[in-house]
């Protein structure tokens, strides 16, 4: 296991697992310009090592994220805040190609709830609470919340959260499909942790492809989606890993992918 230490996060590989913790714990991990510039180039510099199959972002226990910083926020006009251009980095986020799983425990808020959405399988503990409280400091949710929740949980539902502010508890997140699984306290990480192995052992490159096409449901209408998904499953062919995994198959033993 190595650690490298930013100001804002914490970096770590467990075996084929890159893993980023968000480490501002005096502001429950508040996102500022900082973290969110050391986090996009830890997720990036995991997308780029080929000995990582899948990422695990997580904060504290008692935090994933309350939001964007609202001290580095206060004072911004439109023009400051749209010179600073903060949503460029969010879209490098949505740009990394490895899955990336959400450990969330405690507040996932705001900008912490989009960042978490921003992630492909969600984990949470028990003590999670998720919402969009922006409407409650006068402005609305700017990173993705009302496009996202949206198409997550619906229409109603999303309406309710953004415009009352009311965080949600990981129970009724589950109900509602934003959570996937949910554990207790002590063992929502462990849980992101076995996932992250289960998915490590596939075919890199068939997860690359997959988690492409899903994403791409949310970009294209279905004609063109199916479009896109047929032809990620014909480059497919192209690759070792579906030689030796239809192989394998066949020859009633455990594949070995290697990404190419
Ligand atoms: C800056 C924050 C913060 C935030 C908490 N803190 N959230 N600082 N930005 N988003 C700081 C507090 O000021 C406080 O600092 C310390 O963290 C502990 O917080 P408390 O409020 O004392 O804790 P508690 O009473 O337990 O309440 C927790 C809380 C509350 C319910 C999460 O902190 C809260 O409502 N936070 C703001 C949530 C929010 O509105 N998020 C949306 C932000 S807008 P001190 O120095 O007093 O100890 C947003 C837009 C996204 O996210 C746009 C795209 C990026």
């Amino acid at each position: 296991m190595m650690t490298l230490t930013n100001q804002n996060i914490l970096v770590e590989t467990d075996d084929q697992i890159g893993i980023v913790k968000l480490n501002r714990p005096k502001v429950l991990n508040a996102l500022n310009h900082e973290l969110m510039d050391e986090l996009v180039t830890a997720l990036e510099a995991f997308d780029r090592n080929d000995s990582i199959r899948v990422i695990i972002l997580t904060g504290s226990e008692r935090a994933f994220a309350a939001g964007a910083d609202i001290k580095e926020m206060s004072d911004e006009t439109t023009v400051s805040i749209m010179l600073k251009d903060r949503f460029a980095t969010w879209d490098r986020i949505r740009n990394i190609k490895k899955p990336i799983i959400a450990a969330v425990s405690g507040f996932a808020l705001g900008g912490g709830c989009e960042l978490v959405m921003n992630c492909d399988i969600i984990v949470a503990s028990e003590t999670a609470q998720f919402g969009q409280p922006e409407i409650n400091i006068g402005v609305i949710p700017g990173a993705g919340g009302t496009q996202r929740l949206t198409r997550v949980i619906g229409k109603h539902k999303a309406m309710e959260l953004i415009l009352t502010g009311r965080p949600i508890t990981a129970a009724e997140a589950h109900a509602l499909g934003l959570v996937n699984k949910v554990a207790p306290v002590e063992l929502y990480f462990d849980a992101a942790k076995e996932l992250a192995r289960e998915i490590a052992k596939k075919s890199p490159i068939a997860v690359r492809l997959a988690k492409e096409a899903v994403l791409k449901t949310f970009d294209t209408s279905i004609s063109e989606g199916l479009q896109f998904e047929r032809k990620n499953f014909y480059m497919l062919f192209a690759s070792e890993d579906q030689k030796e995994g239809m192989r394998a198959f066949l020859e009633k033993r455990p594949a070995s992918f290697t990404g190419r």
